[in-house]
């Protein structure tokens, strides 16, 4: 049993182990948690933890149940997910971002990544970069032009790219008060920041919307033209102003840090497993000779894939799931009353050591169909479960795949010298607050050209999950 890595992770002939907070070997006191949780979510977990199948805890004034197995998982986002909070607004949503429109945001990806990929190659070779604060900026402008099509003008994207940074900086601080229960009344100091941060981000989109109806060219492809076509599911009604700014704000905040958390965090562990790195290198060689990735090759990528979907089972981006109990219910002989917290922690069941092998070991190769029969749907979670999963999960993981695959064709990137990684989760799960990384060009890897995308659809989940 594993009670702590290193900073730097450890190596061995069995795999690589990249770091994790300490595990406890004893219980903690309510207290000690809320005081490690307070600057990491993942830190007050005890080793056991990583074994139970279901708890209950009491925190502060809620009490809060565990799910941490596959019969568990499926009880709390599958058979009983109609007695949690749900949103009518998924309903409109979901189709708009759906995998069957992969083939109008596929070209923005890869065009993105290869924008980038030119800038990186203008810089000195061994240059150092912030891999997490790059790829950030990659996923947004991916999300920002997918939003709102390909055409949107440089100072508008950065506009709205300014706008929710400045957002969800002031978010992030109060949302930690607000998961640990505290009531809505207590004061938040950063309240008239977020508020202002909003106004601005609803001034810009609503500028961009209005120019775009004007001149009447919100493009079919894109998630606003997509959101001024919809109907409500329920009166057929098209969707005011308000309602499609609030949907644009909800897919960009959705789908903009998890992809960026889940690039940077594959960067690390590619720099640090090189035999991993090495089959990627060489799938990326067979599969596209050089030439820019495509919808189509998505699904012949199945070792880039297998890297992100580990990357994704060691890192989860949202490790913490939460609902509340709308009704009294019961679960494996226990009372769950009504009001109560029902959780599913992705760290968690991502590592339990019953329901995986190696369960801390960096191997993409289990996430392939001939090394044995592919994980549980149930215990593989990163993008949730049920009818409430992620909304974005094909677009997503089609991003991540995309983005790696054309900008590990020409560069590797490694940890600059003297920094070592540590997982920090305060509202998302990120490799610490920055990520410095030294580029190198590899050897014979040409920048790929743009390809049209072909229209297929890709990245289905493997696990049944959408
Ligand atoms: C690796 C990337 C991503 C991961 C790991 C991820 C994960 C998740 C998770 C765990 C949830 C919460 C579901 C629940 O409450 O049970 C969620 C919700 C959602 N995601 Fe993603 N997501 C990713 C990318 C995206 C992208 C790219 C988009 C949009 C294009 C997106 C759109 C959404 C939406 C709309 C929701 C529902 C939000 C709500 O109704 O509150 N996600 N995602």
């Amino acid at each position: 049993m594993i009670h702590s890595s290193t900073a730097s992770g450890v190596k061995n002939p069995g795999g690589f182990i990249p770091p994790f907070p300490h595990r406890w070997p004893h219980a903690l006191s309510p207290w000690q948690r809320l005081r490690l949780a307070r600057k990491n979510l993942i830190a007050p977990f005890e080793a056991a933890a990583f074994e139970f199948d279901f708890v209950s805890v009491k925190v502060l004034t809620k009490r809060v149940f565990v799910c941490n197995s596959p019969q568990t998982v499926q009880w709390a986002f599958g058979i009983k997910n109609e007695v949690f909070e749900w949103r009518k607004r998924r309903r409109i949503v979901a189709p708009i971002i759906h995998a069957s429109r992969l083939s109008a945001f596929a070209p923005v990806m890869t065009e993105t990544a290869l924008a980038l990929g030119e800038r990186w190659s203008r810089l000195p070779a061994g240059a150092t970069i912030d891999a997490l604060s790059e790829m950030a900026a990659l996923t947004a402008e991916i999300i920002c032009r997918s939003i709102f099509g390909r055409e949107l003008r440089q100072e508008q994207a950065r506009a709205v790219v300014e706008g929710f940074n400045q957002f969800q900086r002031a978010v992030s601080r109060i949302d930690l008060l607000s998961l640990l229960g505290l009531p809505d009344w207590v004061p938040r100091l950063r309240r008239v920041e977020v508020y202002r941060s909003a106004k601005r981000i609803h001034r810009v989109i609503d500028e961009i919307i209005a120019t775009q109806r004007d001149r009447g060219d919100a493009e079919g492809a894109s998630v606003i033209g997509g959101l001024i076509d919809a109907r409500d599911p329920d009166t057929g009604a098209p969707l005011d102003a308000v309602a499609v700014r609030n949907e644009a704000v909800v897919i960009f905040m959705a789908g903009h840090e998890t992809t960026a958390n889940t690039l940077a965090f594959a960067w690390y562990l590619l720099s640090q497993a090189p035999e991993v790195e090495a089959r990627l290198h060489e799938e990326l060689d067979t599969v596209l000779g050089g030439r820019a990735p495509t919808l189509a090759d998505v699904p012949k990528l199945e070792f880039t894939r297998a890297v992100v979907e580990e990357t994704l089972r060691l890192y989860p981006p949202i490790p913490i799931l939460a609902r509340e109990a709308l009704t009294d219910e019961t679960i494996v002989g226990g009372q769950v009353p009504k009001g109560s917290i029902v959780m599913v922690i992705p760290w968690l069941l991502h590592r339990n050591r019953k329901l995986w092998d190696r369960p801390d070991h960096f191997l993409p190769e289990r996430f392939l169909g001939a090394n044995g029969p592919t994980p549980d749907k149930w215990h593989y979670v990163p993008f949730s479960i049920g009818p409430r999963v992620c909304a974005g999960m094909a677009f997503g993981l089609t991003e991540a795949i995309l983005c790696v695959a054309t900008l590990a064709q020409r560069f590797t990137l490694r940890l600059a010298a003297g920094h070592e990684m540590q997982p920090i989760c305060r509202v998302s799960l990120r490799p610490g607050d920055s990520l410095p990384m030294t580029i190198h060009r590899r050897a014979g890897g040409a920048l790929p050209a743009t390809q049209e995308a072909a229209p297929v659809t890709a990245a289905a989940c493997p696990f049944g999950h959408g």
